[in-house]
């Protein structure tokens, strides 16, 4: 319907506020609720007001798309005050393949496990419009990667989840790589993976007692988390 037509992706996670309180502020054009968006003044829908299902912070229908529009577009929609995720974030990894095998060593730090190993291949090829220079080429460094997880309960779980994300293409990412400086190459992105098995000078290695945990938190501000597991 008219209502949604140009922000179906708000539709599932949003109310519209018929009667937005009148002492609150939209945070992100700084205009009282009540009086028309800073992004839209004149334009149809300029007061109409949506409220975030879960979270309940209110902002303009206008500010809100267009806070949308200028970043991620990516299918998921993220809270400006809270940064609570509604939908499933989706990124611009290039097509590849993830496998994944068991081998019977162990990690320093996780003796008495085996250890998973995730090997990534991705290949040179053509950037796509949702990359930073569509039509341009891209360049692979390193590839097959090579990552390596205990083999327990918590590195199982990070395993699946990491599977989950690299479906969602948020395992790498398209641009400037910070170790050799080089652009339009496949990076990681943002979700950090051990590519070292046997000591850790490099910070990319074991042992690492934090890494499953922090890693399970990088996942999930990618909105990837056990609720993925479930269906
Ligand atoms: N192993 C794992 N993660 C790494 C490594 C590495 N050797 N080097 C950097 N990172 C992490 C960084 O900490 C940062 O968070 O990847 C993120 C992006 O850094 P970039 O240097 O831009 O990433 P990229 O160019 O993809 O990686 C550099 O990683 O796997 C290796 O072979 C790869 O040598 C290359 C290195």
């Amino acid at each position: 319907s008219g209502t949604w037509a140009g922000c179906e992706v708000f539709e599932n996670y949003v109310s519209i506020l018929d009667n937005p309180p009148d002492d609150e502020d939209c945070c992100i054009c700084c205009e009282k609720l009540t009086h028309a968006s800073g992004y839209g003044e004149g334009k149809k829908d300029e007061k109409v007001v949506f409220k975030l299902n879960r979270c309940s912070h209110m902002f303009h229908k206008l500010c809100i798309l267009a806070m949308y529009e200028s970043t991620t577009k990516n299918g998921s929609v993220q809270c400006p005050t809270c940064k609570t995720i509604y939908g499933e974030k989706h990124g611009n990894c290039p097509d590849g393949v993830m496998e994944y095998l068991t081998v019977p060593h162990s990690l320093p730090g996780n003796e008495g496990h085996q250890t998973k190993v995730i090997i990534y291949h991705i290949s040179p090829g053509i950037q796509g419009p949702e990359h930073p220079h569509p039509g341009k080429r891209f360049s692979c460094r390193g590839f097959p990667r090579v990552c390596y997880i205990p083999d327990n309960d918590k590195g199982r779980k990070v395993l699946k989840l990491l599977t989950v994300a690299w479906r969602r293409r948020l395992t790498f990412t398209i641009g400037q790589s910070s170790t050799t400086g080089e652009s339009d190459t496949v990076t990681w992105n943002e979700i950090h993976h051990k590519t070292e098995s046997g000591r850790n000078d490099s910070g990319h290695g074991y042992p690492d007692d934090k890494y499953l945990d922090n890693v399970l938190m990088e996942l999930s501000v990618q909105g990837v988390t056990e609720a993925d597991l479930s269906s």
